[in-house]
């Protein structure tokens, strides 16, 4: 069994992040939800209804309310922009052409694409555009539930925030659930509104951005801040907002700020290297 009792309850208009490393299970936990695995055990609750036991019809209305962005962007590779785009609007709507046309032009300029790419192929374009182009083809049935496995991986740090930022946008605009698998460090900070922690297929911790920063979970915190310069930023952060030192920062750094400030800042009697 990949996942163990992981229970997270998601909300709506927010951006929910589940992140975790690699193999930690949310891409499972995200398939699980979206119906494209079936868990061995446990619910899926959409709306006080259960997903699983749910009948087919009731499970094909809420697919309809769901877009996903799919790890990897997943895009047609023999079809253009646009055809990517159309795809669920033939599969799920009786729209006459022009009106699908329409909407495909809506959202291709929601996410910034510009029409001289709409005849291009996902390989003529830059990773950045394929995931706008991902992320188009999930909203253009105008979904509920958003789900994005992670929608910035292969992306420079820059491009990732556009990304991010746009996500975030969709989701206030439109009111949408927004689900996200990630890793990305700036995605945790910029965007998330709410976190699910994975580790070795279990929830680990739970909370907004904000909290994590003065979380003491271990886990968490060698996860997020793996390397030292985001030790050292989580800490000065910690510093600034609440004035005292916390128990972890360097002995070397604690002394310094002591000093500096002639205060005896972690109350042991001592200050800084005097
Ligand atoms: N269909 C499957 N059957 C059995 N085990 C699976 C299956 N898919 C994934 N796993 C295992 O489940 C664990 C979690 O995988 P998952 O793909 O959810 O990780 P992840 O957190 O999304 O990782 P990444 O960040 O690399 O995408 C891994 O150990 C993987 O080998
Ligand atoms: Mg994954």
């Amino acid at each position: 069994m990949v996942l163990k009792e992981v229970s997270a309850v998601m909300d709506p208009g927010k951006c929910n992040l589940i992140i975790g490393a690699s193999g930690s299970g949310k891409t499972v936990l995200m398939k699980c939800i979206v119906g494209l695995m079936p868990p061995s055990e446990g619910e899926v609750i959409y709306n006080d209804r259960n997903y699983i036991t749910m009948s087919l019809e009731e499970r094909k209305a809420i697919r309809k309310e769901i877009g996903m962005l799919f790890q990897g962007s997943a895009l047609f590779d023999s079809q253009t922009v646009e055809q990517n785009v159309i795809f669920p609007l033939d599969m799920f709507t009786t729209d006459k052409y022009s009106v699908k046309r329409d909407r495909v032009k809506e959202v291709l300029d929601r996410v910034k694409l510009s029409e001289d790419a709409y005849k291009k192929f996902p390989s003529e374009i830059s990773g950045g555009m394929q995931k706008r182009v991902a992320l188009a083809r999930a909203i253009v049935l105008n979904p509920k539930y958003l789900f994005c496995d992670e929608p910035n991986s292969g992306l420079d740090p820059k491009t990732s925030i556009v990304i991010d930022k746009l996500i975030k946008e969709i989701t206030e605009e439109y009111k949408t659930t927004t689900i996200m698998n990630t890793h990305d460090m700036n995605s945790v900070m910029e965007i998330g509104d709410h976190i699910v922690y994975m580790h070795n297929g279990e929830k680990e911790w739970e909370g907004t951005n904000k909290e994590i920063i003065y979380s003491d979970n271990e886990k968490l915190n060698e996860f997020i801040f793996a390397s030292n310069f985001l030790q050292d930023a989580k800490n000065m952060r910690m510093i600034q907002e609440t004035g005292e030192i916390p128990n972890d920062v360097h002995s070397d750094v604690r002394d310094a700020l002591e000093d500096k400030f002639n205060t005896d800042m972690d109350g042991d009697g001592t200050i800084g290297t005097k």
